[in-house]
């Protein structure tokens, strides 16, 4: 039997070099491997904490397209959609609802940890709070076997399980209990050395171009010890290390033993990596140079995927239906 797969980002602002190393390179490697593979822009779960201010939306939905396209997503082989095109998802989702227990989703820890950190909004709302609900309809709709994700987003995995479960116990085998696909991926911090996060103004993102990658680069954190050039460094503790580990490994032994020493200044360690990431991500900007000039056709491969998705969706939802019982022939 083939092995599904769905994925899916919220819309909320450009992709940064967390999410290509997170979770796209992933998502081409599946793609590749053959296995059927939905990936979903998730408009609405955009709009769940956007709602106030919901135009930027549209434009990140097309820049998140973008994005996945010019890292290697392949509309060929995968289908990449919208998630409101489907909107067999927001009916599962309603369907969900009437028998999801309502402290389920207060004690979710995503819930708790977003409502007590996010102050700029009012997130005590019913579809902030039924969240992980769409998700499980997303997931489900599809029958999808794994799910690709972070591990952040592992407790909505588990409800997804147990929403799945439950119907399959109410109204008979439907849902496959979908299972997460955790990949060891390298964690790259932000030019600060936090988490690389657009909030923090800390990203690299896919979009900018060689000069702003140099520029950002150059203002890297480093080895808070190595206060002179003189000083001998330690790269354990110097974010511009990991990223070395990553876009510049053939020279890394080199560059541990001249930083230790003394021997290379952070300036020219930096201005080496700001040209090393800068060409790692000259493949990506090419891409994306092409797919920005012809957005009536990004909005085709959109629109394609969508139907495709739909396809699938629907035949899901007649099946629930007809075992719920709120099925009419017409
Ligand atoms: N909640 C996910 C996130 O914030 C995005 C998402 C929505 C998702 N629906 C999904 C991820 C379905 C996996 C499967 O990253
Ligand atoms: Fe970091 Fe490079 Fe400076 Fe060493 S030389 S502290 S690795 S920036």
């Amino acid at each position: 039997m083939e092995k599904i797969i769905l994925s899916g980002m919220r819309p909320t602002g450009p992709l940064h070099i967390g999410h290509l190393f997170g979770a796209l390179k992933n998502w081409k490697r599946l793609q590749d491997e053959g296995y059927v593979c939905y990936y979903m822009i998730a408009d609405y779960h955009a709009l769940s904490t956007e709602y106030l201010n919901p135009k930027n939306i549209k434009n990140y939905v097309e820049e998140m397209a973008i994005d996945f396209l010019s890292s290697g997503l392949d509309p060929e082989k995968s289908t990449i959609f919208i998630q409101s095109l489907v909107p067999e998802h927001t009916e599962l989702h309603l369907i969900f609802s009437m028998f999801v227990p309502i402290p389920y989703l207060e004690r979710n820890p995503v819930y708790k940890e977003q409502v007590e950190e996010i102050k700029d909004r009012d997130l005590h709302t019913y579809g902030f709070l039924g969240y992980p609900v769409l998700q499980a309809a997303d997931i489900l709709i599809y029958k999808a076997n794994y799910v690709p994700i972070g591990i952040d987003q592992m407790p909505h995995l588990e409800l997804t399980r147990e929403i799945a479960r439950k119907f399959n116990y109410l109204y008979g085998e439907t849902f496959p209990e979908p299972e997460a696909i955790l990949t060891e991926t390298p964690k790259i911090p932000g030019i600060d050395g936090r988490k690389m996060s657009k909030s923090y103004n800390n990203a690299i993102y896919l979009k900018d171009s060689p000069e702003i990658i140099k520029e950002k680069v150059s203002n890297m954190f480093t080895d808070p010890k190595r206060i002179y050039r003189k000083d001998p460094g330690h790269p354990e503790t110097c974010p511009v290390f990991l990223y070395q580990k990553i876009f510049n490994v053939n020279r890394i032994e080199e560059i541990e033993n001249d930083c230790k020493n003394a021997i290379i200044g952070c300036t020219d360690c930096k201005r080496e990596l700001g040209e090393k990431l800068a060409v790692y991500l000259e493949d990506i900007r090419i891409k994306r140079e092409k797919l920005e000039k012809d957005k009536k056709k990004l909005m085709e491969y959109l629109i394609e995927g969508s139907k495709k998705a739909r396809n699938v969706a629907q035949k899901t939802i007649i099946e629930v239906k007809k075992k719920v019982g709120v099925f009419y022939e017409c």
